[in-house]
């Protein structure tokens, strides 16, 4: 096998942030496929912080979007996945934020390999509390992100990436 046919490559590759969707669900076997891509994310000591809230209710969309300047891409979601930290379960809160952000990245490959467009939100996390609110949500949880997700209503995303060389910063 030759690194091009890498599928987890290409998917790496290819994936992009999607902030705008079709009018159309998302199967709820795709969003649960992806929650345990999510799931396989590696953590410090296995201990999994990761805790998920999946919204696809008109109410529950609105009341999120108006806590975000990303509204637009909140409501054209078909579904809103709230990724959360369990401080119950955390034993270091840098390397536990760590293993959510693989954990994202897992779920946003694995919608992208269905698919399916998704975009992480992080600017939400100003109002972290508020969702947990909203969501009336134990206490003990912490916002990491939201991912918008739907069927991209156009594959024209670009995105670019700073050349290696200038971020090797020692290579001896
Ligand atoms: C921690 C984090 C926070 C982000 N927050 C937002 C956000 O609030 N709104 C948004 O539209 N995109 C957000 N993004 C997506 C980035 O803008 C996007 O990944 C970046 O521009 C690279 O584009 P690409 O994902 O298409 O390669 C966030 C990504 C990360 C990792």
């Amino acid at each position: 096998m030759t690194i091009s046919d890498s599928a987890i490559l290409k998917a790496i590759y290819e994936r992009r942030s999607v902030r705008q969707f079709l009018d159309a669900p998302v199967s709820r076997d795709a969003v649960l496929e992806a929650l345990k891509a999510a799931c396989w994310a590696p953590s410090g000591l296995n201990n999994q912080p990761w805790r998920f809230a999946i919204v696809q209710d008109s109410a529950n969309k609105e009341a999120l979007a108006a806590l975000t300047r990303y509204s637009a891409t909140l409501k054209s979601a078909a579904v809103l996945v709230v990724v959360l930290l369990d401080r119950e379960a955390s034993y270091d809160h840098t390397k536990d934020c760590q293993a959510v952000g693989a954990c994202l990245q897992n779920m946003l490959l694995a919608f992208h390999s269905m698919d399916l467009g998704a975009v992480w939100i992080g600017e939400i996390l100003k109002n972290g509390d508020r969702v947990v609110e909203t969501l009336k949500l134990p206490e003990r949880l912490e916002l990491m992100a939201v991912v918008a997700v739907g069927h991209p209503a156009h594959r024209n995303q670009k995105s670019h990436r700073r050349p290696i060389e200038e971020l090797i910063l020692l290579d001896k």
